[in-house]
């Protein structure tokens, strides 16, 4: 066996050739791969190694020695030591193109398709500004608390954060006044190793077509701030349209806490192409509201429906698609595992008048059976399941269902790949398309919609 050409610590010079899956450079040394945190492809840079492992390393890049032709100008003062964006010194045009890389490498790879039939990424309409939802950590800092997002590649770190581009003015001004306040309140923010302080998170969702916003302070146990003031505060921003707070009384960091609602309307509203949707606290929506309308036109496009059709919604988050659906089938189903969401769903099927969908909350590998028997064969099933794919029995029973068309929509092209292999091998389906989409400019994340078609 071959000894590592480097070790931990070393310090050289390598040339970045590529972008691999996840967005590290990718350098070589005589054929030993060597993945370069912060290196872009053309770039020479001087890389201090991280980790050896037998076929290949990790290094971070100290020093840029030349740079590359698609490295360019990062607009926002924040970066590179913020977590929040990989890609802001990338050229777009390359960034798209990494991504539609992976996507392809990945079904080549993992599924085993020789020539993968995927067309062309469709590229984010707005660049930066794209976010409709965005979750901050507090901080102890020394003029008080900050408010932030985490340091690139640290957990334990955060960043305050003046103007984040990601989001817009309206939520950036959100978040400084709740940081203001949490000064004037002189609350302290949570320290997670001494479990001592009080303040956590700051979740502040948008509606980017309705101009409504939800913000949600989470802290440690009991309440130990007053909340007119803070609902004084939040409500000079005219946008805000509830308030919610959730308190996390344990160590770990957990998400979808019950929340309660301070002030305002339970749920704000969202439209996406001519629907409107609510939107609780921890229901899921797309986070890129003008992207979504693009992504759920394309579903809509590949699903092809004419009107007679049963669809199933696996995933079905707050109903998103299986609404757009609706109106070219003759019934949807959606099943989703978050109560919340799927309250949201049935809401959101009444708020638009639709009354040929209806939602279920369940495990989809649990439950599909079920939903079979009480709605027959579908002829499309639509899935949109979270990074882990059809996880779990999920992937079975989808098989076992036999639909002769399936549009899977897909946020994790390793997934997506790994799954499609089975749907090909073991169910009878073929790749027909892949579509990836760029929903998160700057960073390493890349949707795709693909249809599989199965032979009757
Ligand atoms: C990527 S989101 C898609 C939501 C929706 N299709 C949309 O576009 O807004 C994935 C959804 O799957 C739900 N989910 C995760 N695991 C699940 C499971 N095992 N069964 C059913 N739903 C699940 C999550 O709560 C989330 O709402």
């Amino acid at each position: 066996m071959a000894t590592p050409p480097v070790t931990r610590d070393e310090e050289l010079e390598l040339r970045v050739e590529s972008l691999a899956f996840g967005g590290n450079g990718v350098a070589r040394l005589d054929g030993f791969v060597v993945f370069v945190r912060a290196g872009l492809p053309g770039d020479t840079v001087r890389a201090r190694i991280t980790k050896v492992q037998r076929r290949h390393a990790e290094a971070i890049t100290t020093e840029v020695i030349e740079a590359g032709p698609q490295r360019v100008e990062a607009p926002c003062a924040h970066y590179p030591a913020c977590g929040g964006c990989r890609f802001q010194d990338l050229d777009y045009e390359a960034q798209i193109a990494a991504k539609q890389a992976w996507v392809e490498d990945s079904l080549r790879r993992i599924a085993g398709i020789a020539e993968p039939p995927v067309g062309q990424i469709i590229p984010a309409d707005d660049r930066f500004f794209y976010r409709n939802k965005m979750e901050y950590s507090f901080a102890p800092g020394p003029d008080g608390a900050e408010l932030g997002l985490h340091r690139a590649g640290r957990w334990d770190e955060v960043l305050d954060i003046e103007r984040c581009w990601l989001t817009t003015d309206v939520g950036n001004a959100i978040r400084n006044t709740v940081r203001d306040w949490a000064r004037e309140e002189r609350l302290a923010p949570y320290d997670q190793a001494a479990g001592s302080g009080y303040l956590r998170h700051l979740v502040i969702r948008e509606g980017r077509n309705t101009g409504q916003a939800l913000v949600q302070l989470v802290t440690h146990e009991r309440e130990r701030f007053e909340r007119e003031r803070l609902i004084e505060v939040l409500t000079a921003h005219p946008e805000v349209k509830s308030i919610h707070w959730a308190v996390n009384d344990t160590p770990a960091e957990i998400t979808n806490l019950p929340t309660v609602l301070l002030w305002g309307d339970e749920a704000i509203e969202e439209q996406i192409g001519d629907l409107r949707f609510r939107v609780r606290p921890n229901a899921f929506l797309q986070t890129n509201t003008q992207m979504a309308a693009r992504l759920y036109d394309l579903a809509r496009s590949e699903a092809g429906l004419t009107g007679g059709e049963t669809v199933y919604d696996l995933y079905c988050g707050i109903g998103t698609i299986g609404l757009s659906l609706a109106q070219d089938a003759l019934t949807v189903w959606g099943i989703e595992v978050s109560e919340e969401s799927v309250a949201c769903a049935i809401e959101n099927a009444e708020l638009n008048a639709i009354g040929n969908a209806a939602f279920f909350a369940g495990n989809v590998g649990q439950v599909l059976r079920d939903l079979h028997e009480r709605a027959g064969d579908p002829e499309v099933v639509v899935v949109d399941p979270p990074r882990a794919g059809l996880a779990g029995k999920a992937l079975k029973r989808l098989g076992e269902l036999a639909a002769p068309r399936v549009v899977y929509v897909s946020c994790n092209p390793t997934t997506l790949a790994g799954d499609t292999k089975r749907l090909v091998e073991e169910y009878g389906y073929r790749l027909v398309r892949t579509t990836p989409v760029d929903m998160f400019p700057h960073t390493p994340h890349v949707e795709s919609v693909s249809v599989l078609e199965r032979a009757s």
